[in-house]
């Protein structure tokens, strides 16, 4: 080939030279590589990346037939880093007859028949946005979608489809031409084109394709059919026949098939795409009040125009269905235009759309029906020929013998069709006040800019309303006139939103944490609220969720219908932009600077630029400048949309990536934060680390009382550490886990809740398992507590006992001291009053050491503090109050020196408050009351006692 001329129709012929100094030829050139590129000296990404493109089209060209089965097996091997998890519409068409023609044909006929076949094939829908994966056998495989993703993707497959058919058909051969359609929508991965080796037969993994081959072939010559996922993203835009369920070869259950009619003549995207039912609208009280007030002035003669900005799905065309509902009782005449994005090169194309449906063009008028409909249209104002002429050539109607013909340059015919255009304007203007819709002008095409702006002026002196809507990315250069005025909608607030889902949910519930959840992760943009709703109330119906209220992470996954909006808004900023998005969201909704510079693979010159890019793009936020800055996604579901791109592996390598750095970069938050690291090495599928630090975060928790936390980081280490092989490790881990596991869920629980008990079994045997006295003792008083307040009295004295027999054989001094203190306690609780003193009164022998503080954290309390509260009881029992006295004023000794919270509430309320009231004091149970309240706050509740 030609690799000059190829080198300069990309415009980079500077790099001539450099190839042919390194010998790139045409076996080479398929299989270079972006690293390839940088060693040939391509510096700019920018020029990268139109190369790899450009190589990656030449592959395309140049695929050979490979069977699909073969495709698939090929790629699981060789998954690269560089591919991708999306969803893309996959279409495949197929030549019907070849083989009946290559029975009759000459070989060499043959191949020039599906030479032009695929070539027509594939421009067509080149020119929809699809990308020629392969041409098989006589056949063509096209996605949409990759590597560029469109909100519309599936439409335009299916406008590819009809198109090409009609294509197809138009091609001039011995013998007539039709084609077969098959389209199915799905998420699949997409391997790198861009790779090395056979890398464009691995192209595609999932069962997408194959579904759309086997739709192709069940296709009748000249249809195209569409799988039930494609149609779901279709809305009312075509007219379908149900094909019913189909068994297809190779796909495990009956599938849904939809033969496509034609385009349906509804009369906007907005209805199409939204058809069957708006939602009642929720807010925006303040807008339409707005826009009412400028239509009045409008309708008064003063035209005004009003510029309603907002991102996708925020409300724009609801606002304005909700205005034409206001004036439907008002005498008006309504002039509505959509622009499209499959249109923005097609010249008027709204002007044209909105004349045809005004008329009322039917699909089988004849050119004569149609001038008659298009004459009737506009002699009500207009009764110039030459008018009606410019009109019909601006519908492609042949007029030829109606009127003269049009002898105008083209721009003079330019300009002369826009002043009959503004000419039937003013005309229905003096009839009537005009409501002038112009939606979504983000996708005008240059004539109806032109067009627009010419509109834009003139109103001001008529009783025109014309509101324009688009997208916050379009530059406005109306806004300054004096009666133009700009509206930018906003997202709902929270209470707006869950109104909005409720009216979504209709007469059914919803558990009110599925519609928070859905709200926090929506960010008040009602597209996303009504299409993550729907896809959990599907779900629900699959019966994916159960009874309790919980929602399954797959329930909240990004909903098919925003898949394809949400990745166009990443893919179009390319893929050094893509990437740092993909890495900010590992990190999460919100990442630093300079943790995503510590993280990224790309010099920080790149990832500036593409921070500055996500920024201009309003897909992240950003705080601060640079080096200090913090971003955080501007919604929930485009971080979900850039980290979901990612596959496994390379999401392991970025978690990984963000821990270490964590650990190097911010020692500090890893300590504050172990549940941060413990989530990325989870993520990183590094399961030793992340149980370590599943420890360290329950604990940690747990410290400061953060139960319910605690109890979550704990069961998450827990369950990882259930994966791991049995090893001794692994047990000594478990009894960790399960002996900090104790505190916080008696906290949460209470400490008689099996979950407790559960818990301290567990511990026990794992003691006993591994020989671990020292663990033993803790674990066995923990279930002697468990008992005690679950009312399991002679099993508490049971376990009080083992703790007794442990103490006998270590002879430990911490170890008699819980062992007296259980027993007594136990006995004290069965009423036997003399054998618990005699246990408690032993504790009196024991003296107390400076260590024994860290014992309360270990034993809930202070064991000499709490046992003299209960030798106290038990004395008071036997009957000798002094000497309970005195026993109590040595536990407030203990308790002082123990200096701890939960210890000074038992000794305060059974040796003090209770004792006081046993002996008749009830003067001091107001101040051990008091006192305690004043030392504990209001952390422990004390009327409940
Ligand atoms: N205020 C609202 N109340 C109820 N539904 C709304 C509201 N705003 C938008 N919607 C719904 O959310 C979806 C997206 O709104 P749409 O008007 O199509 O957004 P835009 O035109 O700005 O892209 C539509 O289904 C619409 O009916
Ligand atoms: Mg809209």
């Amino acid at each position: 080939m030609d690799l000059g001329g190829w080198l300069r129709r990309l415009g980079l012929e500077q790099y001539e030279a450099a190839f042919r100094e390194n010998e790139i030829d045409d076996t080479v050139l398929p299989n270079l590589t972006a690293e390839d590129l940088k060693d040939l000296g391509v510096g700019l990404v920018g020029h990268r990346r139109k190369l790899l493109d450009a190589i990656a089209a030449l592959r395309a060209e140049a695929g050979t037939p490979a069977p699909l089965s073969d495709a698939r097996s090929a790629t699981c091997k060789t998954a690269k880093d560089t591919a991708e998890r999306r969803q893309v519409t996959v279409m495949f068409s197929d030549l019907v007859g070849s083989t009946s023609l290559s029975a009759r044909m000459d070989p060499e006929d043959l191949r020039e028949i599906i030479s032009a076949y695929q070539t027509c094939v594939a421009d067509t829908v080149r020119r929809f946005g699809g990308f020629v994966a392969k041409y098989m056998g006589d056949g063509v495989l096209i996605y949409f979608g990759y590597p560029q993703a469109h909100e519309d993707d599936a439409e335009r497959a299916v406008r590819a489809g009809l198109e090409a058919i009609g294509a197809v058909g138009a091609l001039e051969f011995s013998v007539p031409m039709q084609t077969r359609i098959g389209i199915a929508t799905g998420l699949v991965v997409v391997g790198d084109l861009i790779g090395t080796g056979s890398a464009l037969e691995q192209a595609i993994v999932g069962e997408t394709p194959n579904l759309a081959a086997r739709l192709q072939g069940v296709a009748k010559p000249n249809a195209v059919i569409i799988a039930e996922s494609t149609r779901r993203l279709l809305g009312n835009l075509f007219d379908l026949a149900d094909l019913g369920l189909q068994d297809l070869k190779g796909i495990d259950a009956p599938t849904r098939a939809w033969a496509v009619l034609q385009v349906s003549s509804v009369e906007s995207r907005f209805e199409a795409l939204h058809g069957s039912g708006l939602t009642e609208l929720v807010g925006r009280q303040e807008e339409l009040d707005l826009l009412l007030r400028r239509w009045r002035r409008a309708a008064s003669g003063e035209g005004q125009v009003v510029l309603l900005a907002g991102e996708p799905g925020i409300g724009k065309s609801r606002l304005i269905a909700a205005l034409q509902e206001r004036l439907q009782t008002e005498l008006h005449i309504g002039l509505r235009y959509f622009c499209s994005p499959q249109r923005v090169d097609s010249a008027f194309y709204p002007i044209v759309t909105q004349l045809e449906r005004a008329a009322g063009f039917l699909r089988e008028d004849t050119p004569e029906a149609q001038l008659d409909k298009l004459a009737a249209l506009l002699v009500s104002a207009s009764t110039q020929q030459e008018d009606q002429a410019l009109l019909a050539e601006l519908l492609s109607i042949p007029f030829k013998g109606r009127f003269p013909p049009l002898q105008l340059t083209p721009r003079g015919k330019k300009e002369k069709t826009f002043a009959a255009l503004l000419r039937q304007l003013h005309g229905s203007a003096r009839q009537r006040p005009v409501l002038m819709l112009f939606e979504d002008v983000h996708w005008i095409d240059p004539s109806s800019r032109e067009l627009l702006d010419l509109v834009v002026e003139r109103v001001q002196h008529l009783p025109v309303l014309l509101v324009i809507t688009f997208r916050p990315e379009f530059e406005r250069i109306w806004a300054a006139q004096a009666h133009v005025t700009m509206l930018s909608l906003s997202r709902l607030d929270r209470r707006e939103g869950a109104a909005l889902v409720q009216r979504v949910i209709g007469e059914g519930t919803l558990a009110s944490d599925v519609v928070s959840e859905i709200v926090e992760r929506t960010d008040g943009v009602p597209l996303f609220l009504e299409e993550l709703t729907k896809a959990v109330l599907e779900a629900d119906d699959r019966g994916a969720r159960t009874a309790h209220s919980r929602v399954s992470r797959t329930a909240l996954a990004i909903p098919a219908t925003l898949q394809a909006s949400l990745m166009a808004r990443l893919d179009r900023l390319g893929s050094p932009a893509k990437e740092v998005a993909q890495v900010g969201a590992a990190i999460g909704r919100e990442f630093s600077h300079e943790l995503l510079r510590a993280v990224a693979q790309r010099n920080s010159a790149e990832v500036d630029e593409a921070l500055d890019q996500l920024v201009s793009a309003e897909l992240i936020f950003r705080r601060a400048m640079p080096a200090d800055a913090e971003y955080s996604f501007k919604h929930a579901l485009v971080q979900d949309a850039a980290y979901g791109t990612l596959l496994r592996g390379a999401r392991h390598k970025l978690h990984a990536g963000i821990a270490k750095a964590l650990e190097r970069l911010f020692p500090e938050r890893a300590s504050i934060e172990p549940e941060l690291l413990a989530y990325h090495f989870t993520e990183a599928g590094q399961a030793e680390t992340a149980i370590s630090y599943w420890l360290k975060a329950g604990r940690r928790a747990a410290e400061r009382s953060a139960d319910e936390e605690a109890v979550r980081h704990l069961r998450r280490g827990l369950e990882m550490l259930m994966t791991l092989p049995h090893s001794i490790q692994k047990d000594q881990q478990e009894l960790e886990f399960q002996l900090a596991l104790g505190t916080p869920l008696a906290a949460q629980h209470g400490y008689g809740n099996p979950l407790v008990g559960a818990a301290r079994d567990r511990a026990i045997a794992l003691c006993e398992k591994l020989s671990d006295t020292e663990h033993l003792l803790p674990s066995l008083y923990g279930q002697y507590g468990y008992c005690i307040a679950s009312g399991r009295i002679p099993k508490a004295l049971e376990y009080s006992r083992r703790c007794q027999s442990l103490a006998a054989h270590t002879g430990d001094r911490v170890a008699r001291l819980i062992a007296h203190r259980a027993m007594g306690a136990s006995l004290l609780e069965m009423g036997e009053f003399e054998a618990a003193k005699a246990q408690l009164g032993q504790i009196l022998a024991i003296d107390r050491v400076e260590t024994d503080q860290a014992l309360s954290v270990l034993y809930l309390a202070d064991p000499h503090a709490t046992g003299l509260a209960y030798l106290a009881l038990s004395l008071w029992a036997l009957g000798y109050p002094d000497q309970a006295v005195a026993a109590r004023q040595k536990a407030i000794k203990h308790a002082l020196d123990a200096n701890h919270a939960n210890t000074s509430g038992i000794v305060g309320i059974y040796a003090g408050a209770q004792l006081s009231v046993l002996i008749g004091k009830m003067a001091d149970v107001k101040n051990y009351v008091e006192n305690l309240n004043a030392q504990l706050g209001s952390r422990v509740p004390l009327l409940g006692y």
